[in-house]
């Protein structure tokens, strides 16, 4: 019998693989994000360090590939539907992408200096994260940074309805989860916070949207830990307009 993981995976294969030409001409850039979505998007791609390879693991149709190109990243993308690569590729052919899932990476050990995870652990079950967690680790280098954007709450909701309006009829599982327990997760995996923003939903969103920044400490952050000092100081002045948890 099919391991749970692999069917789980295989059921949001199949649904994007359905979707992936309606999701793609609807979400064509950054039409779905907020302003504070995007600052913490900048502030991402601002802590990513050397050649700033990034991975915008789950990258869907690619959608924000050309945006991390033009804050000085190097992107390139998987994603596990091949629909969605399919679009990547004719929307954004600039750019590397691979139909991969993100419990093994198709990249030596420390290939990216950043990995940005944005709503794309979102089908994942609680039991099923801490190896992806553990593969995205092993693709940054020392230093290298991670975000994890993701709908907060409790429980596991089919958002397949979504898309019947257009056609489809397919499920598709969404796990929401704290940011406490994401933040658990991470640090488990010896990632240490960077920045953070949860903030109450808008324009038909249901949760909170949360977005973490984290790293992999390097020798010399451990040495020298101004870097996340200011981060904290960043935070503290972000969280005075109460977007921030
Ligand atoms: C909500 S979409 C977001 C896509 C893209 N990040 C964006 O913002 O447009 C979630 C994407 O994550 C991908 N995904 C979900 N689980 C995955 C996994 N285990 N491995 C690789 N991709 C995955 C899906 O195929 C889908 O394209």
């Amino acid at each position: 019998m099919e391991r749970p993981v692999v069917a789980a995976e295989r059921a949001v294969q199949a649904a994007y693989d359905a979707v992936a030409d309606t999701y793609a001409d609807f979400y064509t850039a950054t039409e779905g994000e907020q302003p504070e979505d995007l600052a913490m998007i900048d502030r991402f791609c601002a802590a990513v360090r050397g050649p700033r390879r990034v991975l915008d693991a789950g990258c869907g149709a690619g959608r924000l590939l050309p945006y991390l190109a033009a804050r000085g990243c190097n992107p390139a993308g998987v994603d596990l539907s091949a629909g969605m690569i399919r679009r990547a590729r004719s929307d954004h052919p600039g750019f590397p992408t691979a139909v991969a899932s993100l419990t093994a990476l198709p990249f030596p050990d420390a290939t990216f200096d950043g990995v940005f995870a944005w709503y794309s652990l979102i089908h994942t079950p609680d039991a099923s994260l801490p190896p992806i967690v553990a593969e995205l680790r092993r693709v940054l280098t020392p230093g290298g940074v991670l975000l994890v954007a993701f709908q907060a709450g409790e429980g596991v909701r089919d958002i397949g309805a979504a898309f019947g309006p257009y056609g489809h009829d397919v499920t598709l599982l969404r796990h929401h989860r704290s940011a406490a327990s994401m933040e658990r997760m991470l640090a488990a995996e010896g990632f240490v916070p960077l920045d953070r923003l949860e903030r109450p939903p808008v324009a038909g969103e249901r949760e909170d949207q949360v977005v973490l920044i984290v790293e992999v400490p390097a020798p010399a952050d451990l040495a020298a830990p101004e870097r996340r000092i200011a981060a904290a100081a960043t935070r503290g002045a972000v969280g005075q307009d109460g977007t921030h948890g």
